[in-house]
């Protein structure tokens, strides 16, 4: 394992990360993605350590993964479901994680519907004074750290295998396509690519991308020193600092010459209103597709958070073609990063 500083005790955004914590975990999981591509794939590291994985809302890809990389480390993992818990009974959310702090849980993964919920048992880990760490698994529309650093770990290592590094990204483009507005994945992929150096182009129709986001991103932006500028057009001659994030409403500018396109699901689930005409129009305007890829550079790959509505966002045949696709290798490396996530926060605790 490289020897490292690591001072983060929750893991709940990706918006003030710094660049060294990238390429500490980027580092961290690489050697151990060497680990699991050894015959006997598990390490001593967190044993007799307790991780809790409370996911408040479905998830399959998360959650099995967290799992496997807490065993992979030789923690003991204990796994809650809310529909199958106490919760049904009315107890509350911090009650529940007390629950889980009183059997000795060192690491709390939480997925929760309501964006805000990892922070809140955060702050009551602290509050009460013990070291339990929190690392958010995605919360409502706010974020999804784990696959963020998941999604730049696959992006890094397609660039240099042997070292991936935060600094392989400067200057490439990336086209973040579809439904951001509802997007957690969308908001952490947009720090970590913001970080690395890249142009990271968001198109979507106006109902899921709204002006409002943009202003959303540079508050945050702003309240933590970050410069970079929001534009709807490249500005090359321009004085001011290069922009690095790109609003488009419609999908042919954010391809032009890409080097990645990743691709978000339709949040059915947290859309109050009508947003789109039809799924049909929305995969003729904005899916995905073979063809629309040749708008891209000729190398580009494409990649998806999962799950995925095959047809929608995506062309069947795009999402299972190996030549393009790398939905099946972000599923994989995911393990080697929550290993190398659950490691740093682990680490310091025995
Ligand atoms: C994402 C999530 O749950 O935020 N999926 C995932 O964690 N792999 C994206 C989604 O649900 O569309």
């Amino acid at each position: 394992m490289p020897t490292t500083t690591w001072n983060r005790h929750h893991i709940l955004s990706l918006a003030d990360f710094t660049t060294t914590e990238y390429d500490t975990v980027l580092q961290t999981a690489a050697s151990f993605q060497e680990v699991l591509s050894r015959r006997t794939k598990k390490v001593p590291t967190l044993q007799g350590q307790v991780v809790a994985n409370l996911f408040f809302e479905s998830s399959t890809r998360t959650r099995s993964s967290f799992e496997l990389a807490a065993k992979r480390l030789s923690a003991d993992t204990l796994n809650f479901a809310a529909a199958t818990s106490s919760m049904t009974k009315g107890e509350t959310i911090l009650d529940t994680a007390k629950t889980y702090l009183a059997m000795g849980t060192d690491i709390m993964v939480v997925r929760h519907r309501e964006a805000g919920v990892p922070n809140a048992i955060a702050a009551e880990m602290d509050r009460l004074g013990v070291r339990v760490s929190v690392l958010n698994a995605g919360d409502g529309q706010h974020e999804h750290p784990s696959q963020g650093l998941l999604d730049l770990f696959t992006l890094c290592t397609l660039i240099d295998p042997a070292s991936p590094r935060l600094e392989l990204l400067k200057g490439k483009k990336i086209a973040i396509v579809g439904d951001i507005l509802h997007s957690r994945v969308a908001r952490s992929n947009i720090w970590s690519l913001i970080a690395s150096g890249a142009q990271v182009h968001l198109a979507a129709p106006p109902t899921l991308l709204p002006k409002l986001f943009a202003e959303y991103i540079l508050e945050e932006a702003g309240a933590r020193n970050q410069e970079f500028i929001i534009s709807s057009s490249p500005t090359p001659h321009s004085p001011l600092p290069t922009p690095q994030l790109f609003l488009h409403w419609q999908l042919e500018p954010a391809l032009q010459d890409a080097d990645f396109v990743m691709t978000l699901r339709l949040q059915k689930e947290r859309m109050t209103a009508h947003l789109l005409p039809s799924l049909r129009e929305y995969h003729q305007l904005f899916g995905i597709t073979r063809t629309k890829l040749q708008l891209c550079k000729p190398s580009v790959k494409v990649l998806h958070p999962g799950p995925v509505n095959r047809g929608v966002e995506i062309s069947s045949e795009l999402m299972d073609d190996p030549e393009f696709s790398l939905i099946q290798s972000q599923v994989t490396s995911g393990v080697a990063v929550r290993m190398a996530l659950l490691y740093l926060l682990g680490s310091g605790k025995t």
